[in-house]
């Protein structure tokens, strides 16, 4: 029998686990790479509406869409920074979805136009914006719930050959294709910890995972950017902390994100900068700290009966009894 020491699982586990409380406790000490680059570009921008950003990725001018009489977006102007988490947030119906179907191309507009890493994507298909690199979740899930969790992710690969009519027949050509799109997307349902559910019908998943697994189709594109409309509505808190840590990661790795959350304390804890839009318009713009104080969003919020979270640094929302 050797003299050394073995290692029991028991002490493993407690090793991970004290690692895993490590890792925790730096992450919460010290701002990743990308929240430092992102700080660092928006250092010296405006908090104002329409402000211009130093490398904007995306830039929309003048964008408006009616519905009878709703006006649903009226953009002047509005610049996102790359390489940011960028919130949209704002009440009920301010058009922050509709704004998001109109840059990704799901929406037509009235008026207006807007670029993408400087292509000018004004009425693009939303297939054609995906291969530019510019995708987009739902704020309804729409996974296909007859499909399976890998087929579903497998579907965001676009230009897929054998779905062309003449290269159909050789076989040989979308194989070999199909093969690497099903490694990608293993590797997605890894990442996103879904590979338990490969097999399974996404009609089977929870709500949280289809939010996961919605991530994970977005991503097969290898986009520059992404834009989520709630991801974390509906989902456990666990999941959650989970979602925020996988949007986090995207920063870091140089991925645009802008995202719509109602949470403000997700919003304000994640974000490097936010925008608010009321009845269509972007009514302020700036840093978390910019925003907690800013006259127009609580305005807005209060407006539709909504307040800023209840913090220290946050000035008290009216309530109903005082109004
Ligand atoms: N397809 C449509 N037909 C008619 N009106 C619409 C349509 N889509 C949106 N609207 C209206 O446009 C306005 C903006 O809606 P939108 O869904 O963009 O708001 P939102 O900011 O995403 O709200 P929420 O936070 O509730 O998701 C609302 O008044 C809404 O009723
Ligand atoms: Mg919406």
């Amino acid at each position: 029998m050797s003299g050394e020491h073995e290692t029991s699982g028991e002490e493993v586990l407690h090793e991970r686990e004290e690692l895993a409380q490590a890792e925790h406790a730096i992450a919460e000490s010290s701002p990743s790479v990308g929240a430092v680059r992102a700080a660092e570009a928006l250092a010296d921008v405006e908090p104002v509406p329409g402000v211009a950003k130093l490398d904007p990725i995306l830039v929309a001018d003048n964008v408006s869409r009616h519905f009878g009489g709703v006006r649903a977006v009226e953009v002047d102007h509005l610049e996102v920074q790359r390489g940011t988490i960028t919130a949209l947030i704002g009440p009920n119906g301010a058009g922050k979805s509709t704004f998001f179907n109109l840059v990704t191309g799901f929406d037509q507009p009235d008026s207006g136009s807007w670029s993408f890493d400087g292509t000018d994507i004004t009425g693009t298909s939303a297939y054609r914006i995906a291969r530019l690199g510019m995708v987009r979740t739902f704020q309804l899930t729409k996974a296909l719930m007859r499909l399976t969790t890998l087929e579903n992710v497998m579907l965001g690969a676009t230009a897929q050959r054998g779905e062309r009519m003449l290269v159909a027949p050789l076989r040989m050509v979308w194989k070999r294709q199909e093969r690497d799109i099903e490694q990608r997307s293993d590797e997605l349902l890894e990442r996103f910890r879904l590979s338990h559910m490969r097999d399974e019908y996404a009609g089977t998943m929870s709500g949280g995972q289809r939010k996961l697994l919605e991530m994970a189709r977005a991503l097969m594109v290898n986009p520059s950017m992404v834009m989520l409309d709630e991801p974390m509505a509906g989902v456990n808190p666990a999941l959650t902390q989970s979602l925020l840590g996988h949007i986090q990661a995207l920063r870091d790795e140089g991925m645009t994100i802008v995202l719509v959350e109602h949470d403000m304390d997700v919003i304000m804890s994640i974000s490097d900068w936010i925008v608010c839009f009321a009845e269509g318009k972007v009514i302020a713009e700036g840093r978390p700290s910019d925003i907690r104080t800013n006259r127009a969003v609580i305005d807005a919020y209060l407006g539709a009966r909504r307040a800023l979270p209840d913090r220290a640094d946050t000035p008290k929302p009216v309530t109903e009894d005082e109004t």
